[in-house]
């Protein structure tokens, strides 16, 4: 699981350097992007990125949305380490979105306007050994894998750069968490329906094995229509799987329901406590396990 990525960068150098060299803020540029280090990956970097992508792509198929596979395949990633230029002349093709390289977490002001110029900030390094099913922070798989399929495809892509233009907003009304409830649900670790049943596309479970079963097959969580202000209004869980998921009749009813003014939605939700992650509202459309 990886936290939120709004958060603020604490001590980079504590991280784990076993591997490649990870977390060097000092060697960024002023909008905190590198130069993706690829000599720097080793041999066990890139079988265990192999590993990853292997184990991840058998359980596309039954739980990964369409629009994502294609973009995944379209990213010809499978055999090494993508590098980034190659991966930005495919989506550069497809949308115009680039890739850069970061550090690791970024400031908010720093990752909307990133979105809002069509560039995903990516983490360069991949992850140990250790750490193949927990994350503290995101990896270049997580980062990779997760999100980058699905900003080859141009409705998505559109939404994810009208969330970046969204930020300063949130943050001229002290609402980067109400906004940062909308990636996490979305972003992360949104479903969608489909004439086969509901499929993942968010890159939280999409990167991590456990939980893109768990969101399709599981009981437990809740699964609740997409409505925008319920999600900016519910607070969610970064150390456990979801207590609720999102669910979206399509990217392009994604894409009309957040094409409006947040404002209204900011002003209400100001000084509010957020909903908890497991509570069912009277006004939710739940989608039950048997309806999918
Ligand atoms: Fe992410």
């Amino acid at each position: 699981m990886e936290q939120n990525h709004t958060q603020t960068p604490k001590n980079p150098f504590e991280a784990n350097t076993s591997h490649v060299l990870r977390g060097d803020y000092e060697h960024m540029r002023a909008d905190y992007t590198v130069d993706q280090p690829y000599d720097q990956y080793t041999e066990a970097d890139q079988e265990r990125w192999r590993f990853l992508y292997n184990r991840q792509k058998k359980l596309l198929k039954r739980y990964a949305a369409q629009e994502y596979i294609d973009g995944l395949e379209s990213l010809n990633a499978g055999d090494a380490i993508p590098r980034v230029e190659d991966a930005n002349k495919i989506l550069g093709d497809a949308t115009g979105w680039q890739l850069v390289a970061v550090p690791g977490l970024i400031p908010d002001d720093v990752f909307f306007d990133h979105l809002a110029n069509c560039r995903f900030p990516v983490s360069w390094w991949i992850r140990g050994d250790d750490e193949l099913d927990y994350l503290v922070e995101p990896d270049y798989f997580h980062d990779f894998f997760g999100h980058v399929p699905l900003l080859s495809n141009p409705v998505f892509a559109e939404y994810m750069r009208k969330y970046g233009k969204g930020g300063p907003k949130a943050i001229e009304h002290g609402a980067q968490k109400m906004l940062a409830r909308l990636y996490w649900y979305i972003v992360e670790f949104g479903l969608i329906k489909t004439p086969d049943g509901l499929r993942a596309f968010g890159a939280g479970m999409l990167s991590s094995k456990d939980e893109t079963i768990y969101s399709i097959e599981s009981p437990k969580p809740n699964r609740i229509a997409f409505d925008l202000e319920r999600v900016l209004n519910t607070a969610y869980m970064v150390d456990d799987f979801q207590k609720t998921y999102f669910v979206v009749d399509s990217f392009e009813s994604l894409f009309e329901i957040s094409d409006c003014d947040f404002t209204p939605f900011y002003e209400r939700g100001a000084g509010k406590e957020p909903i908890s992650p497991e509570k069912i509202l009277p006004t939710d459309t739940v989608i039950n396990k048997g309806q999918f």
